[in-house]
């Protein structure tokens, strides 16, 4: 069991069953669709293979999946995520056939690919050294010679002022297209080291009646030390061939060292 699912084993926000459509309700009101989109840099870094393969680790309600091009119509698509809540969200809102993997990314399957993707900071949740070890040696594990991983850390935390969502004073309010309204209460935020841990209550309101109301905690490597994470890419057999900035993140382009 990882370090999320040992520390909040039963408010661990992801794997609530109703969080998902939340979370993605509320990663389209924090960046809207547009911000920092994946996209371009899929489209450039995409393998131009026959048949590539594609993991994406942390693939949440599978935004990643959804944002690959066209080229990647006959891909084969690996996706790995700790939570079944995200995984179901993510079946049900990407029209390909998947490998749904429900695993740690540090214990990554046993397959070899072109691509390897962990997007919108979810390396920060990796918040255990050995953790985050393993998954760089698993990346170099699964990456194939002359693949391509790109893992993206929030600038927030590289900048070390990562607050959350402290930002948010009130009750954040929010609709799905069918009328689901989910309701957040501002975040509390507490600090152990470099790690801050969120915590913040939502509930789901279907036809003016609650349906849930759900505890919700993780915890965060919110403080980023660019030197250790160089030397852990390093020690695992990688090399930083790029750095890409985006607004709210950087995305780290990572290969397998010779
Ligand atoms: C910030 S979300 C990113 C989701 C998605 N990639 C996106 O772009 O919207 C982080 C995701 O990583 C997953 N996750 C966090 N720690 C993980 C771990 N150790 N192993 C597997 N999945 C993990 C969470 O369950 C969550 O779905």
């Amino acid at each position: 069991m990882d370090s999320q699912l040992r520390t909040h084993p039963t408010t661990y926000a992801y794997t609530h069953a109703y969080f998902p459509l939340f979370y993605d309700l509320w990663v389209t009101s924090l960046f809207g669709t547009g911000a920092d989109a994946i996209s371009p840099l899929l489209c450039r870094l995409f393998p131009h293979t026959p048949s590539p393969k594609i993991l994406d680790i942390g693939t949440g309600t599978g935004a990643v999946i959804r944002a690959l091009p066209a080229a990647a119509n006959g891909a084969e698509i690996w996706a790995v995520d700790h939570s079944e809540a995200m995984l179901a969200r993510a079946r049900e809102t990407t029209q390909r056939e998947v490998h749904w993997v429900c695993a740690s990314a540090a214990s990554l399957p046993e397959v070899e690919v072109d691509l390897a993707v962990s997007a919108a900071g979810g390396v920060g949740h990796l918040v255990d050294r050995e953790e985050r070890k393993a998954f760089l040696k698993g990346l170099a594990r699964v990456l194939r010679q002359g693949g391509v991983a790109v893992v993206s850390v929030l600038r927030d935390e590289e900048e070390g002022n990562g607050e959350g969502d402290g930002a948010q004073a009130e009750v954040l309010a929010l609709q799905s297209e069918d009328r689901i309204v989910y309701k957040k209460t501002p975040t509390t935020a507490t600090w152990a080291g470099d790690v801050r841990t969120d915590r913040f209550v939502v509930e789901r309101w279907v036809g003016g009646e609650r349906q849930w109301r759900g505890e919700c905690q993780w915890s965060i490597l919110a403080r980023w030390d660019d030197e250790r994470w160089r030397a852990e890419i390093e020690e695992a057999g990688l090399r930083v061939s790029e750095v890409v900035d985006g607004e709210i993140q950087r995305w780290w382009v990572l290969e397998k060292r010779e």
